[in-house]
C-alpha cells in the first residue's frame, strides 16, 4: 500500500467506527449543510447527479428530493457503514431515486460528460491529492454542469477545536496536519478550482452554527466525527480522563443559550465550460 492509499485507509477506518453515531443531533451541521447544498445548486427534476463521499446522506436525501422520481442520485463512499445508514435514510424518507456504491472519490466507476451536478460534501480535504480528484469530478460532469463542494472556513468549531487539539497535545498525541483544516480560505478553494479547469467560479461562505445544550454536545461531535482519528491517537487507559478535564474546560464557554458551536461553511463551486465557453 503506497502513503495514499494508506490515508484513505485510515480515515475510512475512522468513518466505519462513527458511523453509528454520525447522526446525533448534536453534528445537525450536516444536514443543514446538505439541504444548502440542494438550493445552492438549483437542483432540477429530472437531473443526474454524483454525491462523492456521501457519508450518512446529508446532502444524497437534499439532492434526491429536489431530482425528483424522474431525476437519480448516485452516492459514493468507502464507508460501508456510512453508506448502509444513508440508504436506510433514503428509504425512510420515502425515496428510492439513488444507488448506492462502494467508490473511491479519486477513482469514478462513471462515463464521462455524465451528470449535470456533482456535489461533495466535506470530503474533498480528506484526499491525499485533491487536484487529482478535482480533475476526475471534472471528467464525469456535462459541460455545462456543476460541481459544488463545502469545506470549514478557519474559524469553524473555534475556540473548542483550538483548544481540544492542546489538549490533546498535552495528554501525549502527536498531531498531523488535520484534514479538516485543508481548504478552509477562500483563495485555495478558488485556486484549486480554476487549476482543475473550471469557470464560473463563486465562493460562499455561510454560518451554520448553533447553541450545543452543553459541554455534552462537543463529546458528541469529538467522538462521532472526523475529529475522532485525533482522539484514537491516546492510548484507551488515557481517553476517559482526557475526556473528563477537557470536557470541565469546554463546559467554562457555556452561556445563557447554552455552548455556542461556530460552523461557518466554505460552499465552493464550479463549471465544467462548454465549448462556447471556451
Ligand atoms: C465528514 S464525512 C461527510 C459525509 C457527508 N458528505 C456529509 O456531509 O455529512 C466524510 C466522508 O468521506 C468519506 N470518504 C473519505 N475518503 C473517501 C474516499 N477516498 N472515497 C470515498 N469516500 C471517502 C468518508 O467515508 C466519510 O463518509
Amino acid at each position: 500500500m503506497n502513503k495514499a492509499e494508506q490515508q484513505i485507509s485510515e480515515t475510512i477506518e475512522i468513518f466505519e467506527q462513527v458511523a453509528a453515531g454520525y447522526d446525533n443531533p448534536s453534528l445537525r451541521f450536516f444536514p443543514f449543510c446538505g439541504d444548502r447544498i440542494a438550493l445552492h445548486l438549483q437542483l432540477k427534476r429530472g437531473q443526474k447527479v454524483l454525491d462523492i463521499a456521501t457519508g450518512t446522506g446529508a446532502a444524497l436525501i437534499a439532492a434526491a428530493q429536489m431530482v425528483g422520481p424522474q431525476g437519480r442520485v448516485q452516492a459514493i463512499d468507502l464507508a460501508k457503514n456510512m453508506l448502509d445508514r444513508a440508504e436506510r435514510t433514503l428509504r425512510m424518507n420515502g425515496l428510492n431515486n439513488a444507488d448506492f456504491h462502494l467508490m473511491d472519490a479519486t477513482k469514478l466507476d462513471f462515463k464521462s460528460a455524465y451528470f449535470d451536478a456533482v456535489i461533495c460534501s466535506f470530503g474533498l480535504f480528506f484526499l491525499p491529492d485533491m487536484p487529482a480528484a478535482l480533475k476526475e469530478w471534472y471528467r464525469v460532469l456535462k459541460p455545462g454542469g456543476r460541481l459544488i463542494f463545502t469545506s470549514f472556513s478557519a474559524n469553524a468549531f473555534q475556540p473548542q477545536a483550538k483548544m481540544f487539539v492542546e489538549d490533546i497535545e498535552t495528554a501525549g498525541g502527536i498531531m498531523d496536519d488535520p484534514g479538516w483544516q485543508r481548504l478552509n480560505n477562500e483563495d485555495e478553494c478558488r485556486a484549486i478550482l480554476k487549476q482543475a479547469g473550471f469557470g464560473n467560479i463563486q465562493l460562499l461562505q455561510e454560518q451554520l452554527g448553533y447553541h450545543l445544550n452543553d459541554e455534552q454536545g462537543w463529546r458528541d461531535i469529538i467522538l462521532n466525527s472526523g475529529l475522532r482519528a485525533i482522539f484514537n491517537q491516546l492510548p484507551v487507559e488515557k481517553q476517559d480522563n482526557f475526556l473528563r478535564r477537557h470536557l470541565e474546560k469546554i463546559a467554562a464557554l457555556k452561556r445563557d443559550k447554552g455552548l455556542w458551536l461556530d460552523v461557518e461553511v466554505l460552499f465552493s463551486s464550479g463549471q465544467r465550460p462548454t465549448d462556447a465557453d471556451k
